[in-house]
C-alpha cells in the first residue's frame, strides 16, 4: 500500500525533460559568468552603493564586502524587470494593457496540432490596450498555467516577454487527456511602473512602532530601516552580529534602553491618485483572465515511443512539478510520497527536530503538523498569537518541531523585544546534524521595501546555513519559496505578487548551488486550482508538507 501511495517518476519523458531542463540551467549559468559587472570608473566611496537610488534613499543599508556587493549588483541585473515607456501625466487608462482586448493563441507546434505526453505546448499571447490598439511594449506581469480539473492536475506556464506587446507561454504535456490553458494579467506594465516607484518613493508606507517603558513613564515612537530623517535623533539597534540595521525615533523622555516590543503601526493610506488607481482594479485589469483566440484547451495522446524531441529556444526554465489527481509530483529528482496518514508521518519524523524560522506561510506549517499528528503537543509558552516562539513535542517518538518568526521588519501584533531573532542568529545557536531539520520561508514582509534590504538578509542567513552545513553536516535545510495570493487594491500596494514574484526570484539565485532544498510553493499555488492566497488552503499546505517529508525520508518512498 505505501509503495503504491508513492509517486514514481518512471516516465522517459519527464527524464527527456529534465535533461532539457539541466542544458538549459547550463546555458542561463553560463551567461551568469559572461556577465560582466558594471564598473564605474570614478571612485567610490567604501560605503556608498553604486546604485545610484541608494544615495537619496532615507533606508539603511548594511554596508556590504565587494563580493557581496558584485552579487546584489549582478542579481538585480538578472532580475530587472522590464522598462514600460512612461506614460504622459496623467496616466490615461486608455493606453494600458487591457485584458478584455487582449487574446491568446495555441501555436499548432512541429507536429501540426497533435501532442503527446513529453511536448510542449506553446501559446501566443498578444496584449492590447483599453481601446484595442495591440500593445507594442512588454513589461505586463502574466501568470499562466495548464489545467485539467477533472483529473486535478496542472502545471505552471514559463512566460517569456518578448518586449514587443506579445509574450509566450510554454508548457510542459505532463498527463494524457485534455489540457486547458489558462492566462492571467495580473498587472499591466504600466501598473508595475507604479508599483516599482512606490517602493522608491514610500518605502515606509507600512510602518511600525515600538513601546518604550519604565517606571511610571511610557512612550511609543515610530520604527524602521527607512526612517524619514526628522529632527529628532534616533535610537540605533542595528544587530551587531549580522548587522541588520533598524531604528526608533527617540523617545522624548525614556532611553533607548526602554524598548520594550516591536509591532506593525499600519499602512499609509492614499498613496496613489485616482488615475493610478484604475490601474489596479479588480475584474478589469487586476488578476484577469485573458481569452483564448481560438481553442483554449488540447487533447494530449500518449507518449510517442522513441520520440526525440527539440526543446524551443524560448524556454528559459521548466516546471518544477505538476498535479496529477491533485497530488504534487516534482520533477526535481524527488520522489515525493504521500505521507497520508499519522503513523506514516511520525514514522518519518522519528527522532527528528524540525526547526522553523519565518513568517506565517511557515507557521501555517507548523499548524499543519500539530493537526495532522496527535501525538504531537504544542508546549504552551503563553506565547504571542501570530510571532511565537512554538515549541510542540511527541514525547513517545522523540520529535521537536518549533517555530520562530523572523526580524524586523516582521509585520505582526506585539512581539518583545528580547523575542526579536534574526534568523542568522538562531542558526548559528542551533545544534544541526543528521536529525536536525531547519526550514526557512521569509519573503512576504519584505516586499514593500528596496530589494537591498531582502538581499541583504538573504545574504546573512545564507552565511549561517553555509556555518550550519560546515559544522553540523547532514542537517537537512529547506526553503519554502513566495507563492501568489488573492489581490485588491490594498493588498496589491503592501503585497502585490510582482514584489513576491521578484523577491522570489533573488531568494532562488541566492541559494543556487547550496546544499539546500526548495518547496515551490510559487508553482504548487499557482498550478492547482483552488484560488491564490497568501495562506494556500490545506489541499495545497498538505501537498508543501509531504513535500517536505519526502525530503525528510526518502527511503520511505518504497
Ligand atoms: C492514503 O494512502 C493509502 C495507501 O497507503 C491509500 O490507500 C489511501 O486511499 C490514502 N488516503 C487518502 C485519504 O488519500
Ligand atoms: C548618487 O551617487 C552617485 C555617485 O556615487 C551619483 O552619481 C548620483 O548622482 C547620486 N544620486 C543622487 C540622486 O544623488
Ligand atoms: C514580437 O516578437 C516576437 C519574437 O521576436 C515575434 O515572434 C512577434 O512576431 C513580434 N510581434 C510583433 C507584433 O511584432
Ligand atoms: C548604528 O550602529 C551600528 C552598529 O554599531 C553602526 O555601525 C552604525 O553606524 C550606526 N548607525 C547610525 C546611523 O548611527
Ligand atoms: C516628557 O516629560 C515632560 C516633563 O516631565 C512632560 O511635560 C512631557 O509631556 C513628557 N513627554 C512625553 C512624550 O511623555
Ligand atoms: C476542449 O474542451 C471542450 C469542453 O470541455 C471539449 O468539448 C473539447 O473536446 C476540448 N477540445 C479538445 C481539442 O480537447
Amino acid at each position: 500500500m505505501k509503495a503504491k501511495a508513492c509517486l514514481r517518476r518512471e516516465n522517459a519523458a519527464i527524464v527527456l525533460f529534465l535533461a532539457a531542463f539541466v542544458l538549459i540551467f547550463l546555458r542561463r549559468h553560463m551567461d551568469d559568468l559572461e556577465f560582466q559587472p558594471k564598473v564605474k570608473s570614478t571612485i567610490i566611496m567604501p560605503k556608498v552603493s553604486t546604485d545610484p537610488d541608494m544615495n537619496r534613499s532615507f533606508c539603511t543599508f548594511k554596508p556590504l564586502s565587494p563580493k557581496d556587493a558584485l552579487e546584489e549588483r549582478r542579481i538585480l541585473d538578472s532580475t530587472a524587470w522590464p522598462e514600460t515607456p512612461l506614460l504622459p501625466a496623467p496616466i490615461s487608462l486608455e493606453q494600458t494593457s487591457d485584458p478584455a482586448h487582449s487574446t491568446f493563441t495555441i501555436l499548432p507546434g512541429m507536429k501540426g496540432g497533435q501532442w503527446h505526453v513529453g511536448d510542449q505546448l506553446q501559446v501566443m499571447i498578444q496584449t492590447s490596450d483599453f481601446q484595442g490598439r495591440p500593445k507594442k511594449s512588454g513589461g505586463d506581469f502574466l501568470l499562466t498555467r495548464l489545467h485539467n480539473r477533472k483529473l486535478e492536475a496542472g502545471v505552471a506556464g514559463q512566460v517569456v516577454d518578448h518586449l514587443n506587446g506579445s509574450y509566450s507561454a510554454v508548457f510542459s504535456l505532463l498527463w494524457e487527456g485534455d489540457a486547458q490553458v489558462e492566462v492571467t494579467l495580473v498587472h499591466s506594465g504600466e501598473a508595475i511602473s507604479v508599483l516599482n516607484r512606490l517602493n522608491r518613493e514610500q518605502p515606509d508606507r507600512i510602518y511600525f512602532k515600538s513601546l518604550f517603558h519604565s517606571g511610571s513613564l511610557s512612550e511609543t515612537s515610530f520604527c524602521n530601516v527607512c526612517l524619514r530623517p526628522t529632527q529628532q535623533p534616533l535610537c540605533n539597534y542595528t544587530d551587531l552580529r549580522t548587522g541588520e540595521p533598524w531604528f526608533c525615533y527617540k523617545p522624548k523622555n525614556l532611553s533607548c534602553d526602554a524598548r520594550i516590543n516591536h509591532y506593525i503601526g499600519g499602512y499609509k493610506q492614499n498613496l496613489l491618485n485616482a488615475n493610478e488607481e484604475k490601474l489596479f482594479q479588480s475584474g478589469v485589469n487586476l488578476k484577469v483572465y485573458i481569452r483564448a483566440s481560438g481553442p483554449a484547451n488540447v487533447t494530449v495522446l500518449p507518449q510517442k515511443e522513441g520520440q526525440l524531441k527539440v526543446k524551443s529556444s524560448t524556454v528559459t526554465s521548466g516546471p518544477s512539478g505538476y498535479y496529477y489527481q491533485g497530488v504534487w509530483r516534482a520533477l526535481g529528482g524527488t520522489t515525493v510520497c504521500k505521507f497520508n496518514t499519522s503513523s506514516a508521518i511520525s514514522q518519518c519524523l522519528k527522532g527528528k527536530a524540525v526547526h522553523m524560522y519565518g513568517d506565517s506561510t511557515v507557521r501555517q506549517w507548523f499548524e499543519f503538523l500539530n493537526a495532522a499528528l496527535p501525538g504531537l503537543k504544542e508546549f504552551d509558552l503563553h506565547s504571542p498569537k501570530q510571532t511565537g516562539p512554538y515549541i510542540s513535542l511527541d514525547n513517545a517518538n522523540n520529535i521537536l518541531v518549533t517555530f520562530r518568526c523572523h526580524g524586523p521588519p516582521i509585520r505582526f501584533s506585539p512581539i518583545p523585544t528580547r523575542e526579536l531573532r534574526y534568523i542568522a542568529n538562531e542558526l548559528d545557536g542551533l545544534n544541526g546534524g543528521h536529525n536536525t531539520v531547519v526550514v526557512l520561508g521569509i519573503w512576504s514582509h519584505f516586499s514593500t521595501f528596496p530589494m537591498e534590504i531582502y538581499i541583504r538578509r538573504l545574504q546573512s542567513i545564507r552565511r549561517a546555513v553555509v556555518r550550519l552545513l560546515n559544522t553540523d553536516p547532514g542537517t537537512l535545510i529547506v526553503i519554502r519559496t513566495a507563492n501568489p495570493k488573492a489581490l485588491t487594491l490594498s493588498e496589491t500596494i503592501s503585497n502585490s505578487d510582482w514584489y513576491s514574484l521578484q523577491r522570489d526570484k533573488v531568494l532562488r539565485a541566492m541559494f543556487k548551488g547550496l546544499n539546500v532544498h526548495l518547496i515551490d510553493a510559487w508553482e504548487m499555488t499557482l498550478a492547482h486550482h483552488l484560488p491564490h492566497n497568501l495562506h494556500p488552503p490545506p489541499p495545497i499546505i498538505k501537498n508543501m508538507v509531504n513535500h517536505l517529508f519526502s525530503y525528510i525520508c526518502p527511503q520511505n518512498g518504497g
